[in-house]
């Protein structure tokens, strides 16, 4: 793209409006948020306007430090179940609200409780790391837990002669055994978005856009081929990245290029939009949608702020033995 066409781009990006019902329900659920001291959190996979109506946008890690830290009195989590859960374990004394109950997570329904005591039975003595994508019952039988955004340094603060079980994603697992060097048991969990982008599809838009960074999610199917390129130490190596969604955003502000291949769920696409202006982001795939992260809508957040609904808490017991994995995760 010249710079002339990377302009118009980006001006049409920045002066584009919400339909005027959207508009009144933003104006409405600000309004709302104000009285009720509340403090509302989207996920970088979240619609644009639902993005846009948020105090904070960001990654699970990131949002993660944001609930801790908030002094609302009411967090309205605009993302999926987990990360809601995450956040009434990190801040008790708030009420925490997910617009739909339904916002669940494929990668999170890979592993429950039961499953993971019947591994850590054979394997005694193991440390458990769970990925952040995991019920609060499976966190609070982990030591640590971790996200994209931090996973690798959780992993090397982990002393070596420590036998390690990752959960429950396969390939963000594998891409950290290539990095750390570390050999660890691996749970066979897969996100169905992720998992459907395929070597194929960066092979495609490889071709397509040539002087393009590629941006890669460690959730990705395509990920292990991808990490090949990263650590091959040619022209393509040098432009292969693989990052969590907030990587993405600093990686691409950052970057001397201004064009970049996406592989990961689409919502992302807004943020670099808007956060990156002058820079062209091209899709690794079209078909990389989270079903459940599309379920909150603006209707629904205004919902949840009047009504009240719906609270996400977690047993006390559970959420004391969760708490310690979930802090390690936030400080390291
Ligand atoms: P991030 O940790 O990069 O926000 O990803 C969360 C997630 O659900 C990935 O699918
Ligand atoms: Fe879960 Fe995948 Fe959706 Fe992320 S994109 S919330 S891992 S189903």
């Amino acid at each position: 793209m010249t710079t002339a066409e990377l302009e118009k781009d980006a001006a049409i990006y920045r002066d584009r409006r919400l339909p005027e019902h959207l508009e009144a329900i933003a104006a409405e659920i600000r309004r709302l948020a104000r009285e009720r001291n509340a403090v509302i959190l989207a996920h970088n996979y979240q619609v644009p306007e639902v993005q846009d109506v948020a105090d904070h946008v960001g990654d699970s890690l990131g949002l993660s430090r944001i609930a801790a830290a908030t002094d609302a009195d009411v967090i309205v989590f605009c993302g999926v179940h987990f990360m809601a859960e995450t956040a009434a374990i990190l801040s008790p004394r708030r009420r925490v609200l997910i617009p739909d109950l339904e916002a669940g997570c494929s990668l999170a329904a890979s592993i429950d409780a039961g499953e993971l005591r019947a591994w850590k039975a054979k394997h005694p003595g193991a440390l458990v790391v769970s990925y952040v994508n995991t019920t609060a019952e499976v966190k609070a039988l982990s030591d640590y837990c971790c996200t994209s955004g931090n996973a690798e340094r959780v992993i090397r603060a982990i002393p070596e002669d420590r036998e390690i079980l990752f959960l429950p994603d396969l390939f963000l697992g594998t891409y950290l055994e290539r990095v750390t060097g570390r050999k660890m048991h691996i749970w066979p969990g897969e996100c169905h978005v992720h998992a459907g982008i395929l070597p194929g599809d960066i092979e495609q838009a490889r071709r397509m856009h040539g002087d393009a960074d590629l941006l890669v999610h460690p959730e990705c199917g395509c990920a292990s081929q991808c990490m090949y390129f990263s650590t091959t130490g040619d022209l393509e190596a040098q432009r292969t990245y693989i990052l969590s969604t907030e990587g993405m955003v600093q990686h691409s502000q950052q970057s001397p290029r201004s064009s970049f291949v996406v592989a990961t769920e689409l919502g992302i696409m807004h943020r670099l939009r808007k956060e990156a202006p002058g820079n062209a982001f091209f899709v690794a795939s079209e078909r990389a949608i989270c079903r459940y992260m599309k379920r909150i809508t603006l209707d629904k957040v205004l919902a949840s702020l009047r009504d009240d609904v719906y609270e996400v808490s977690v047993d006390s017991a559970v959420a004391a033995c969760a708490e310690l994995a979930i802090r390690r995760m936030v400080e390291i």
